[in-house]
């Protein structure tokens, strides 16, 4: 079975991330499986999820949070979207979406499963794109959860 972080992990690599805002925010984290592979990739860093509904974990790290309103002061060098569920929530998201380069010192990256889930993210996005260099990413696992992504850069 394919390691499900490994796309995930793969394609982090290969972006510009930067060390001066050690701060990793996941956005509507979910149970946030990702953690302890995202903590073994970025050493140091303070690695934050966060979601409207509330966790089953209790953990410093986990935030109850509406992302539409960010509880925080700081900016954060990778701020990471898996799977917002736009087609439910689509103004909510697009608040979201449009609100986030105020928080970012580095760069955002999001995953969904469809390619018109990520048309929705770029369409609210004022943030150049990034493209991801060779050598080929880690194959997308069985359920294909990093198949569409998009990164973005602070301007
Ligand atoms: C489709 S789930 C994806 C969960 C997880 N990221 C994953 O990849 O399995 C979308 C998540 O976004 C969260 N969410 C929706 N609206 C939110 C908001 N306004 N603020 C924070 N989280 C939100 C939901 O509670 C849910 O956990």
């Amino acid at each position: 079975m394919l390691n499900s972080n490994a796309r995930l992990v793969s394609i982090i690599r290969r972006l510009p991330i930067s060390q001066q805002s050690p701060r990793l925010l996941n956005i509507g984290c979910g149970a946030f499986v990702e953690a302890p592979a995202l903590r073994k990739l970025l050493p140091g860093w303070a690695v934050i999820g966060l979601d409207i509904v509330r966790l089953k974990k209790n953990s410093t790290w986990l935030v109850q949070a509406d992302a539409v309103h960010l509880p925080f002061a700081c900016k954060f060098g990778l701020i990471l979207v898996r799977h917002p569920d736009v087609n439910k929530y689509p103004e909510r998201w697009k608040t979201i979406f449009e609100n986030l380069p105020v928080y970012l010192d580095g760069v955002l990256l999001v995953t969904a499963y469809t390619f018109d889930e990520i048309e929705f993210v770029r369409n609210h996005l004022d943030l150049p794109p990034i493209s991801v260099s060779e050598p080929p990413l880690a194959p997308v696992d069985l359920v294909g959860r990093d198949k569409y992504y998009v990164s973005v850069n602070t301007k």
